[in-house]
């Protein structure tokens, strides 16, 4: 081992300038590491901001083109459909989720038709469709696993046909990764891709998405921790992840980022498969209130980002994507 005591060692001369300091780093963040998630409002024109999530909004699906448009013109190439459903077509079983031709099935086929290279991720749970808020189908006051994994099959073959190129079951039912992956290929949709949300905590940072696709009131008290992970285990989420990738999940996900790079540095040195975080609404809220109140500098987010990133994500979902996209051209 080289002597590495001073003054032969000098630290600081590789950060003598940001040139410098450059050439040196150890990670790096690009465009082409970031998706955006987007929420799509069902019978809706116009963009509505969101209370809870600073600079982000509800858009209806024309206004949504045009967004995407500027989003793909940063050079993000891949987003994350979130539907707002309006609360006359929720039910206790969610069914709107499962009808063919449904409100995201539309959306996927009108964003494919004008941009047919965008990288379209939809979301399999429930939860956007329920009238109780809850991502499952309740049976006897629980949500049943079994059961949701059906209404989840289904969903996830309707949005499979529409042309989402990636399904990111979110809904964290024991085996539900195998049971889909397991009806496409029958269906002849071998190539569709399989994002689990495999270690999803039971968080509070998800408030500010509840807001957003209006299930926080229909929630109300009632809690998810019957089927999200608890925040308190490590080795908990290795078995999720691990469970996922023999069921034949593509690529899995942590969630949320920030407070959970611990989890994942452990999954991305533990299996070495493609692994992405999700920075949730919580946490881009959290920073972006106290940039905009002049209490944070603006670089929190990424420096926020650059953290998610060293912990080992090869890619994130973030709702400041497109400004963090402007920033990095620059
Ligand atoms: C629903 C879902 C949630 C998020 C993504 N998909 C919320 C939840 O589980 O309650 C949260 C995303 C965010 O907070 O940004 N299955």
């Amino acid at each position: 081992m080289a002597n590495r005591n001073f003054p032969s060692t000098r630290l600081r001369r590789l950060r003598k300038n940001l040139n410098i300091i450059d050439l040196v780093s150890e990670t790096n963040l690009t465009t082409k590491d970031l998706i955006q998630p987007i929420f799509i409002k069902e019978n809706y024109n116009d963009a509505e901001p969101i209370n809870s999530m600073p600079d982000i909004y509800r858009y209806g699906i024309e206004k949504a083109l045009f967004e995407i448009e500027d989003i793909l013109k940063n050079n993000i190439k891949a987003l994350a459909l979130f539907p707002v459903i309006e609360n006359i077509n929720k039910d206790e079983k969610g069914s709107e989720a499962f009808k063919k031709n449904n409100f995201i099935s539309n959306v996927i086929q009108k964003i494919k038709a004008e941009f047919p290279e965008i990288i379209l991720i939809a979301d399999v749970a429930l939860d956007p469709y329920t009238d109780h808020g809850h991502d499952g189908i309740i049976v006897n006051k629980e949500v049943d696993n079994d059961e949701t994994i059906e209404a989840l099959i289904k969903q996830s073959q309707i949005l499979a046909e529409a042309g989402a190129d990636i399904i990111a079951p979110s809904d964290m039912m024991d085996g539900r990764i195998g049971k889909i992956r397991e009806a496409l290929e029958k269906n002849n949709f071998k190539d569709t891709i399989l994002l689990s949300y495999a270690a999803k905590y039971n968080s509070s940072f998800y408030g500010p998405f509840r807001d957003a696709v209006n299930s926080a009131s229909n929630l109300g008290n009632s809690s998810k921790s019957s089927y999200q992970m608890s925040y308190k285990n490590i080795n908990e989420a290795l078995h999720e992840v691990e469970m996922d990738l023999n069921e034949g999940a593509d690529i899995v996900m942590i969630k949320p980022a920030m407070p959970y790079l611990d989890i994942i540095t452990r999954i991305k040195q533990n299996f070495k498969i493609p692994t992405f975080a999700y920075q949730v609404s919580g946490e881009y809220s959290m920073l972006k209130n106290a940039i905009n109140q002049g209490w944070l500098s603006e670089t929190v987010m990424l420096e926020s980002l650059y953290s998610i990133k060293r912990s080992g994500a090869d890619a994130i979902l973030t709702y400041a994507a497109k400004e963090i996209a402007k920033e990095l051209s620059k």
